[in-house]
Formats: structure tokens, C-alpha cells, sequence
């Protein structure tokens, strides 16, 4: 789908697969401060690529770059290149909401909306694409919930509060909402920080699923994650420049790489825990 079109079919696309996104010295700014340096990197389709790293590296802001979320907060820039399947996000004639359609986000606490029940949490985003035959938007919640391994769960309580859920639920319930627009890429930032041990199985065991169709990038705190579900592992840090903190990207490689022989001291420090 190009990114001048919006589109949300009631049908699976037979063969639909993510998108590839190639980021180029990518700098990222709040006001003056330089937060992210630098980043050269490409996210293969299909793939969960992890982003891990001490507080403060850029991976929150780096994982808003990508879907062009960072120049909403008041101040904040970014400067370099993203291309989505080969089209650059920041072009000139690029519209952001578009790109969001595209590159789909969840976040570290669900977020379901507060007065919406479960079943509208997801047709709310189908109707601002353009949806509004009632049967359409029945087959694509469905399909939804099904896909984020929540329907049978709340197909009983569909129209219940949203935050009737578990939380384990609620953040299945968003990704479900994320998905039900078919973006090509599913930013994910903590999706499993405010989850018990369960509940993070549960959404590992979905991500895999989810990678058939989806391109997937998330943030995790949680090492053991990043090994158990990621194909490919970026390893950011906070390194000194011009007398300034600043996030960069240090080590960008296959998972079992980074966790067996990493080729950076830094990524070894981090990964027994000597740092971070
Ligand atoms: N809204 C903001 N305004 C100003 N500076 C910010 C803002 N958000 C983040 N920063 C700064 O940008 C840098 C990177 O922050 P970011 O949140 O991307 O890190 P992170 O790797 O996601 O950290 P954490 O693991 O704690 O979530 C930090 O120095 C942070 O203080
Ligand atoms: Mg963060």
C-alpha cells in the first residue's frame, strides 16, 4: 500500500507480509539536545528485530522515529532518512498519519480507551479509515481478536468496558487494535513491562505468530525476552560527545550473535550485566 492511499480491507490480503525499514543517520532531537546519534540500521520484513539498552540510550525515542510519532512531541526533530519498502517517511510530500497507518504502535501500559467497550476499541480506528458497514467491521474485529489470541476470551463480552480486562488482556486488546488497520510494521515499546510472567508469555507467543504478517520491532528491558523472540538485536548506549550524553546504536546483529560472541565490549558489559 502506498502511503498516499489509505486502505482497510474486510479481507486477509492472501499473501501479505511486512514491510522492510532502512534507517539511515537517523539523529534525533528534543529542542537543542541531541537524544539519538547517528543510527544506521535495517529492520528485515518479517523479523522481530529487539532494541535493548540502559535507560536513557534512545530506544523509546528511536522506536518513534519510525513511525514519525517523535515530531509530535513539541519540540522534537529528527534529521536523516527512513525508507519504508524503498519510500521515505520524512519526504516532503509524505503525510505522518499515513505513515502511523502504515507503522503501527503499542505501548509500555495498555492503553484501551476508557468509555469504549472492547468491540469499539477496535472499530473505532476501522471507522476513521473509512469503514462503516456494520458487518465489515464485525468480520474485521473478529478477525482481529482472533489473530491477537484474545477472541475466545471476550467474545462474550465484547460489548463490556475495555477495562474489564486483565491487563494481560488489555494489552492483547491493543495489539488487536493495532493490527486491525493492517499496518506493515508493529512498533512495540515495553509491550510486557506492566505484564506478569504469563501475561509475557502469552504476548512472545503471539509476536512469533504475528511475524508471519507482520514486521515487528520492540524495545525490551528484558534480555531474556530479547533472546527467547527476537531474529536480530540492536544494542544501544549512552556515550559521550562534545562533553554531551547522547544515545547510539553500538552493535546491530543476529540475536545469537549478540548474546554468544558479541564483536563490542560495550554489548558484553551490557549483556552480563556489567552496565545498564
Ligand atoms: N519528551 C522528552 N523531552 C526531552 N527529552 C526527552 C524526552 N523524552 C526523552 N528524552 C531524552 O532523550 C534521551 C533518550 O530517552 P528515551 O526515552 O528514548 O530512552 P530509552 O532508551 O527509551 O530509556 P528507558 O529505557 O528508560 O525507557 C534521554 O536523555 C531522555 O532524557
Ligand atoms: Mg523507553
Amino acid at each position: 500500500m502506498a502511503m498516499t492511499e489509505a486502505s482497510v480491507s474486510a479481507q486477509p490480503e492472501a499473501a501479505k507480509t511486512g514491510s522492510q525499514l532502512e534507517i539511515k543517520n537517523l539523529n534525533a532531537y528534543y529542542g537543542p539536545k541531541l537524544a539519538v546519534r547517528d543510527v544506521t540500521m535495517t529492520i528485515h520484513p518479517n523479523e522481530i528485530t529487539a532494541l535493548i539498552g540502559p535507560s536513557g540510550c534512545g530506544k523509546s525515542t528511536l522506536l518513534r522515529c519510525l513511525n514519525r510519532m517523535h515530531e509530535a512531541i513539541l519540540g522534537a526533530r529528527a534529521e536523516g532518512t527512513v525508507l519504508l519498502d524503498g519510500e521515505d517517511i520524512y519526504a516532503q510530500d509524505i503525510d505522518a498519519t499515513l505513515v502511523r497507518r502504515r507503522v503501527g504502535m503499542v505501548f509500555q501500559l495498555p492503553t484501551p480507551l476508557r468509555t469504549r467497550s472492547v468491540y469499539e476499541n477496535i472499530a473505532i480506528g476501522l471507522r476513521l479509515g473509512g469503514i462503516k458497514n456494520k458487518r465489515t467491521l464485525d468480520e474485521i474485529v473478529e478477525r482481529s481478536l482472533r489473530q491477537a489470541a484474545l477472541w475466545d476470551e471476550v467474545k462474550d463480552k465484547l460489548q463490556q468496558s475495555g477495562l474489564a480486562l486483565s491487563g494481560g488482556q488489555q494489552q492483547r486488546l491493543c495489539i488487536a487494535r493495532a493490527i486491525a488497520i493492517e499496518p506493515d510494521v508493529l512498533l512495540m515499546d515495553e509491550p510486557c513491562s506492566a505484564l506478569d510472567p504469563v501475561a509475557t508469555f502469552r504476548i512472545e507467543e503471539l509476536m512469533i505468530e504475528l511475524k508471519k504478517q507482520f514486521t515487528i520491532v520492540i524495545v525490551t528491558h528484558n534480555m531474556q525476552q530479547a533472546a527467547r523472540v527476537s531474529d536480530r538485536t540492536g544494542v544501544f548506549m549512552v556515550e559521550r560527545h562534545d562533553e554531551k550524553s547522547v544515545g547510539e546504536l553500538v552493535e546491530y546483529a543476529p540475536t545469537g550473535q549478540i548474546f554468544t560472541t558479541p564483536q563490542d565490549h560495550r554489548t558484553e558489559e551490557y549483556i552480563t550485566g556489567r552496565v545498564g
